[in-house]
């Protein structure tokens, strides 16, 4: 593996055009077992944007070995060039010319998954960002846009299927049992989208005619055993084809749009122009091995790479940059989509559960960076949840501050001005400021300032005048290398309650007539305050309605407000987030009497307003498996400035039990309900149905805590009559983390008997028991890393074990004795030396050491030290260490 010296910063500030440009880019591959030949025609031309001179040319390169260089037909002499460990230098004489070179490169020992490797038998690429230097020697940059044609030759009979952009133009036979096609894509195309498939494939067809009545081809290609697994997928992709037709008014333009699943993949999914190539577990699903959630995963990241055929493939990112002008874009429109396909308050309640537990932490720990950032090392690490999450938040904002019309507009507009450019975060803006006539200069702070801002909101009522204040101030703390920050702003959406729950007409000082009964108000300075009148009685402020902003809002609530808000706030979101905030308050009770070595004791409110839910006929199931489900481990870390996290986990653990025990009878009678219907129900993924099995599972996993010897029979017989991954997995988990070890080893083992052959249904077995709270967590986990179905190779089987592992098994992960991070540190380094996109990802739990109690700093910042001396790091790690260890 080639090992960067000392990773240099790359800065936006010091962005240039290219000098060169590559109209045409014609590819062949010659694919052999042990090795591959790529040759590259590429027509160029000095940059008409810059003067006539002619500047050598510097071409991206990594790890190629160069056979052949020609530059208009004419071979050039090692003297004609220079080669250096990830460039190609060459002069050019003419302002047009071509270049021509042919490389050597070895997919089958590619364990990087980055540029052309060998998965499962097949060849497959992934480009983005870097990867195509990986290829062949190119400027791989977005900016530099080509028209690809490319002709794939390979042994026929183990790589019947050969794919790649575009349409399929001709193919044929060849001796020696080979054969070959050639792909064209019409449309210029940076490099990091282009994509080549060779291998043994079977295919399921179907057809969509777009908008203006054009009728498109669908394949879905996937190894012949997964040939059942395909039609999710496929529905997935006809409803966003048709979602992003009737909201964003955009049609797919080829004849033909293809989707690949390979089982080792870095990422969930990659949207190559018109071959799109997934990750097997974000595409593949049936009723009997994808639960549920992995249904729904799959709905939304086919949409998400369907979308980026505009949001990022028509019109680009110029630098890497301004990858939240796509990525940041197609998440807010990915989530538009689900929200619309299924129930909208409950996906806003995850993606807000996820951002807050994830993203803020992100923001808050040594790696915080800007939506936009303004340098980094290595730009696979900056695929990160701030670019992604919050960068969608961001076009969440613009889109509530503008309304739905004028973002259309603003959409429109920049699709139709930027169509084939590779354009910058500003002219997304610059396109919402036109059809809006707003000048968004200060809303662009969120794409340059760093950390999650905080509002403190107080309000004061007075009687006499009826009038209510609002007072709203916000700060945002420092992160590195940036410090005092200016006011951001803020879309506030907002009610004010009366004492029956009724949402008042809202009238400002000012105005005439109330506007309506929920409002969002624009907070622009470091502190305001607004004057409502005619109130007639004092209100309870209903604030950030849907989330209406990425911050840290707070406001004095009583618990009986809390209470009164979970069962009557007429914001769904609302709701949840008053049950989220008492059940909290609650967990952080229960810390603070473990520390004072009290007998810990629940506030009964939680219990009383859980049974109050649970005896609502008429609630929304799908709402109340969202109420009752208490705050994520993570998410309570994030609450204290240093935290214990194995308090925390003893004290949520604490809650649920009492929860479970207090409430065993309504849950019980809701739970034996829900299960007759589904066992009467045939399996369907669609909303109502997830809704039901949601509450069931969730239900099923408070009574398991009772220990009750006739619920453990019951959840056996739903772990083994049931048709689905969702009920059987769910009671694989609850009988996995209970104390009824033999009937768990009976379940995992059958488990495992009957799903041995499908790696994805696996990569669950395994995180089930890598997640498992049980002492000895580390041991099982050791243990599974050689069980035959695990591989250090396979990123699904890494994140199933030792992600599951750091991630989700707080007890265990964060152990006194610092075994966990060691652990984590050993698998980190075996994997650098293999592949250091994921040994930089996995990392992440360690770099949060500042968010933990001072006996866990040390531990953890001793294993990033070790990490750090332990030889060659590549690029990926090197950077995440340097910063994690920086403060
Ligand atoms: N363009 C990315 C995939 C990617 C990211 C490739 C980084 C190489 C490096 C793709 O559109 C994407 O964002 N995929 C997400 C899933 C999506 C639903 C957020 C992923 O792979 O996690
Ligand atoms: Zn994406």
């Amino acid at each position: 593996m080639m090992r960067t010296e000392q990773p240099k910063m790359i800065a936006l500030s010091d962005y240039r055009l290219p000098d060169y440009l590559i109209d045409e880019t014609h590819l062949t591959f010659e694919l052999y077992e042990d090795h591959a030949l790529v040759h590259a025609r590429l027509l160029m031309q000095r940059n008409p944007a810059l003067d006539s001179s002619l500047p050598p040319l510097l071409l991206h390169g990594q790890a190629l070995e160069l056979l052949t260089l020609a530059l208009d037909g004419q071979p050039l002499t090692a003297v004609e060039y220079q080669l250096s460990a990830d460039a190609l230098q060459v002069q050019p004489q003419h302002s047009r010319f071509e270049l021509s070179s042919t490389v050597r490169i070895e997919p089958q020992n590619n364990t990087a998954l980055e540029g052309l490797y060998k998965s499962s038998g097949m060849f497959c690429t992934q480009c983005e960002a870097e990867g195509f230097r990986k290829i062949t020697y190119y400027l791989d940059r977005p900016d530099v846009m080509s028209r690809f044609t490319t002709t794939i030759h390979a042994e026929k009979h183990s790589y019947p299927i050969l794919l790649s952009n575009g349409n399929p133009v001709a193919e044929g036979d060849s001796e020696d049992g080979r054969h070959w096609a050639t792909w064209e894509d019409p449309f210029k195309k940076p490099a990091y989208l282009f994509a080549i498939v060779a291998g043994d494939l079977w295919c399921v067809e179907d057809t969509f005619i777009t908008m203006s009545g054009r009728e498109v081809a669908l394949r879905m290609y996937v190894e012949p055993e997964n040939i059942d697994k395909c039609q999710h997928g496929m529905d997935s992709l006809k409803k966003s084809m048709r979602w992003d037709e009737e909201v964003y008014g955009r049609e797919y333009d080829l004849d033909i749009f293809m989707i690949v699943a390979v089982n080792d993949f870095n990422m969930g999914a990659m949207e190559n122009k018109g071959l799109n190539i997934f990750n097997s577990s974000c595409v593949l699903a049936k009723a009997e091995t994808a639960t549920d959630a992995a249904h729904q995963r799959i709905e939304s990241i086919v949409a998400h790479e369907y979308f980026h055929n505009w949001s990022g493939n028509r019109v680009t990112c110029r630098d890497w940059f301004q990858l939240s002008l796509k990525e940041g874009f197609t998440v807010f429109r990915d989530s538009e989509f689900s929200a619309d396909m299924n129930s909208r308050v409950v996906k806003r309640i995850e993606d807000v559960a996820y951002l807050r537990t994830h993203q803020f932490a992100e923001d808050a720990g040594p790696m915080a960076h800007p939506v936009r950032p303004a340098q980094y090392m290595e730009i696979s690490n900056f695929y990160t949840l701030t670019i992604y999450e919050k960068g969608a938040e961001v076009v969440r904002m613009l889109h509530t501050l503008l309304g739905a019309q004028t973002f259309r507009k603003g959409s429109d507009l920049y699709f139709e001005r930027h169509d084939g450019q590779a354009v910058t975060c500003d002219d997304f803006i610059a396109a919402m400021e036109s059809v809006s006539g707003t000048d968004l200069t200060q809303f662009k702070r969120w794409y340059s300032q760093a950390g999650t801002p905080q509002l403190h909101i107080s309000d004061s009522y007075d009687a006499a005048t009826q009038t209510y204040q609002l007072t709203v101030k916000q700060s945002c703390p420092d992160t590195p290398g940036q410090s005092n920050k200016l006011p951001f702003v803020i879309p506030l959406s907002m009610a004010l309650l009366n004492a029956q729950g009724v949402a008042l007409p809202l009238q400002l000082a000012g105005e005439n007539t109330a506007i309506a009964d929920e409002r969002v108000l624009s907070i622009t300075e470091a502190e305001q305050t607004f004057s409502f009148i005619n109130v007639p009685e004092q209100p309870l402020p209903s604030l950030l309605r849907g989330f209406s902003a990425p911050v840290i809002m707070d406001y004095d609530y009583s618990r009986d407000d809390l209470v009164f808000l979970l069962q009557h706030d007429t914001d769904g979101f609302n709701r949840w987030e008053a049950g989220q905030q008492l059940a909290l308050q609650a967990i952080e009770d229960v810390v603070g009497q473990l520390y004072e070595t009290q007998e810990p004791m629940l506030d009964s409110r939680l219990v009383e307003v859980f049974r109050a839910l649970l005896a609502q006929e008429d609630l929304d199931p799908a709402m109340l498996a969202e109420f009752i489900a208490l705050p994520g481990t993570g998410y309570i870390i994030e609450q204290y400035e240093q935290a214990d996290p194995l308090a925390i986990h003893q004290a949520r653990e604490y809650v649920s039990d009492q929860l479970a025990y207090a409430l065993k009878e309504p849950m019980l009678a809701r739970y034996h309900a829900l299960r007759k219907v589904s066992l009467q129900t045939p399996y369907v993924a669609q909303a109502e149905d997830i809704a039901r099995r949601r509450l069931q599972n969730m239900l099923l996993a408070y009574l398991m805590r009772t220990d009750d010897l006739d619920i453990v029979d019951e959840c056996v017989d739903q772990f083994g009559v049931s048709d689905n991954m969702t009920e059987r997995l769910s009671a694989l988990a609850c009988l996995v983390n209970s104390p009824f070890h033999d009937e768990a080893e009976q379940a995992l083992e059958s488990f495992a008997d009957r799903f041995a052959d499908d790696p994805i249904v696996m990569d669950q077995w395994f995180s089930v028991q890598a997640a498992a709270v049980l002492p000895d967590g580390l041991e099982r986990v050791q243990h599974l890393l050689h069980h035959p179905a695990f591989s250090i190779k396979n990123p699904n089987k890494v994140r199933a074990v030792i992600g599951a592992f750091s991630t989700q098994n707080t007890p265990n992960f964060h152990a006194l004795d610092g075994s966990g991070y060691a652990f984590l540190a050993d698998k980190v380094i075996e994997l650098d030396a293999l592949n250091p996109q994921i040994a930089a990802r996995m990392i992440s739990p360690l770099t949060r050491w500042q968010r933990y109690d001072l006996h866990q700093q040390e531990m953890m910042q001793m294993q990033l030290k070790r990490i750090k001396n332990s030889g060659d790091l590549s690029a990926d790690l090197f950077e995440v260490l340097e910063k994690s260890l920086a403060v």
